[in-house]
């Protein structure tokens, strides 16, 4: 299948810090990715990259056929590209549903358009995404009150309930014990499969990323080592020698 994305010799450099050698990757439509790798390869920064949120980015990113290497975060989660972002400050006192109204306004990128059907419309889709990340009966009360593992729920709900093409997710279950990790990314997995949608993401637990993954990159100093399936990357020497030699 054509891939929906297609990176293309990016390159990134902190300074006189190269991050990001000369990194192609391609994505088939409807595909699990995962992209793992030691500390420090430049997972983050390749994620970052695709999201549009570093500057000085050298390379292609063909999304759909379309280079979106030079667009805004905004204008890319307009065309189908989505990540979970960390509530800020100021959302905290805000509701939970209020927050997932604010996503998708964000997502949609329509301030102005609030006739009643739309409200209605959006009122409807948050409450859908409560119920799909199990947070259905808190939809009244503030984020702040929330526990961590409510907290990514809602975070996760905030990037699906734009509808994203594309979902990139840089560790997002860090911090959470083994089953609510688990819980959380097979609900994902399972919401994003039924809809034919597209996953790219960066996990430490091998586990789930056995799991979860169609394909599996591995990233080692800012290149890529090896792409393959889960069973092909877990039978690879170098790999191997990667994990048990670099002190993961
Ligand atoms: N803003 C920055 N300025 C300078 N160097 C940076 C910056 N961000 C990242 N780096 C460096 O770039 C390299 C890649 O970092 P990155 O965060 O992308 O790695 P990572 O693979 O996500 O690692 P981890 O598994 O620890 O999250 C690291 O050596 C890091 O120190
Ligand atoms: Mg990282």
């Amino acid at each position: 299948m054509a891939p929906i994305l297609s990176a293309r010799h990016i390159r990134k450099s902190y300074g006189a810090f190269v991050a990001l050698r000369d990194i192609s990757l391609d994505i088939p439509h409807g595909e699990r990715h995962a992209l793992i790798g030691p500390n420090g390869a430049g997972k983050s920064t390749f994620i970052a990259c695709l999201a549009g949120q570093l500057s000085g980015v050298e390379g292609q990113m063909l999304f759909k056929d379309e280079n979106v290497a030079a667009l805004p975060p905004a204008a890319l989660a307009r065309r189908g590209i989505g990540r979970t972002f960390q509530i800020s400050r100021a959302f905290l006192q805000m509701t939970v549903l209020e927050n997932l109204m604010a996503a998708h306004v964000i997502a949609s990128g329509r301030w102005a358009a609030l006739s009643r059907r739309i409200y209605g419309e959006r009122i409807d889709r948050a409450h859908e995404m409560l119920v799909t990340v199990g947070l259905a009966d808190r939809a009244r009360d503030r984020v702040a009150d929330l526990s961590l593992g409510d907290r990514k729920r809602l975070e996760f709900g905030m990037a699906l309930v734009g509808e994203p093409e594309l979902l990139l997710l840089d560790e997002p279950t860090a911090g959470m014990s083994i089953k609510e990790r688990h819980g959380l990314m097979d609900m994902v997995a399972e919401r994003l499969a039924s809809e034919g949608r597209t996953l790219l993401f960066v996990e430490h637990d091998i586990d789930v990323v056995m799991k979860i993954a169609q394909r599996v990159t591995v990233m080692v100093r800012g290149a890529v080592l090896a792409v393959g399936t889960p069973e092909e990357i877990a039978a690879n020497d170098e790999v191997q020698a990667v994990y048990l030699g670099g002190g993961h």
